[in-house]
């Protein structure tokens, strides 16, 4: 099931898509004794990640239990002022108590088809089955309709087997490593968040299905058994039919 979420501003969506987090880590802790949860790289999500660190938040979350993957990685060194590990090392892994085995970084130091193949290792480790079935994946949009690092025009949209691949940005003629397509669509809840003006083109040409869009990444999401969630603020509703009034 889809559902579309709209916030009045980008602080509104991140601390309700913090609570949708918390609510679901606290659900799967209970019922499976595990939170699986693939984060996203880019700007939006950091405000999130750092409503997830605030000290009120801390006792709501049992890390132990919660296990940190990348739903996609620059292909940079961890430390790289490009790298979303790094981003959300300085957001949010520096601020909270979670065991060191619990967070599983992308090794994208190393030459990108065998970073690929050791971060699909670690996740069919971590996975039983044909696909990994995170709990939880954050995405994000490109103003392309990019998603993770699946990129218009990329080889990795047409991917059907791999789970976690190198997938070459041809428009940015960047290296990037992400989940692939039939990985992401096996999760359980699959929340976009979307926010700010420059979004509300690709975005309502996406939520209406409109037949301009050609190749458009993010139209290829849709979890086969699980919910999508779009958490949105007003600015990038704006050119929907529906705006958050408080
Ligand atoms: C990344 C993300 C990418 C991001 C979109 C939106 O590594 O950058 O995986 O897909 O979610 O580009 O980025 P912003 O949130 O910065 O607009």
């Amino acid at each position: 099931m889809t559902q579309i979420q709209i916030f009045r501003d980008s602080q509104a969506l991140a601390n309700a898509a913090a609570e949708l987090f918390i609510k679901l880590a606290e659900q799967s802790v209970r019922d499976q004794g595990r939170f699986s949860v693939a984060l996203s790289g880019g700007n939006t999500p950091s405000t999130l990640y750092q409503v997830l660190a605030n000290p009120e938040n801390q006792e709501r979350l049992n890390w132990a239990g919660i296990h940190l993957f990348w739903g996609d990685e620059r292909h940079v060194p961890p430390d790289h002022k490009e790298s979303n590990y790094r981003k959300i090392r300085e957001t949010l892994l520096d601020r909270i108590a979670i065991p060191e085995e619990n967070v599983h970084r992308v090794k994208a130091e190393m030459e990108e088809r065998l970073a690929a193949l050791s971060y699909e290792q670690v996740l069919r480790d971590f996975f039983v089955g044909q696909w990994p079935r995170f709990d939880l994946i954050l995405l994000g949009l490109g103003e392309d309709g990019h998603t993770a690092s699946l990129f218009p025009h990329s080889a990795g949209l047409k991917e059907e087997e791999r789970w976690f691949i190198p997938n070459y940005a041809p428009k940015r003629e960047k290296m990037r490593l992400t989940l692939t397509k039939n990985a992401i669509n096996a999760a359980k809840n699959i929340a976009v968040l979307v926010s700010g003006a420059s979004k509300a083109g690709i975005l309502a040409e996406v939520l209406r299905e409109s037949d301009n869009l050609v190749d458009t990444p993010i139209q290829l999401i849709l979890p086969r058994d699980g919910e999508m969630i779009w958490l949105l603020d007003n600015q990038s509703a704006s050119q929907l039919a529906y705006q958050q009034s408080s």
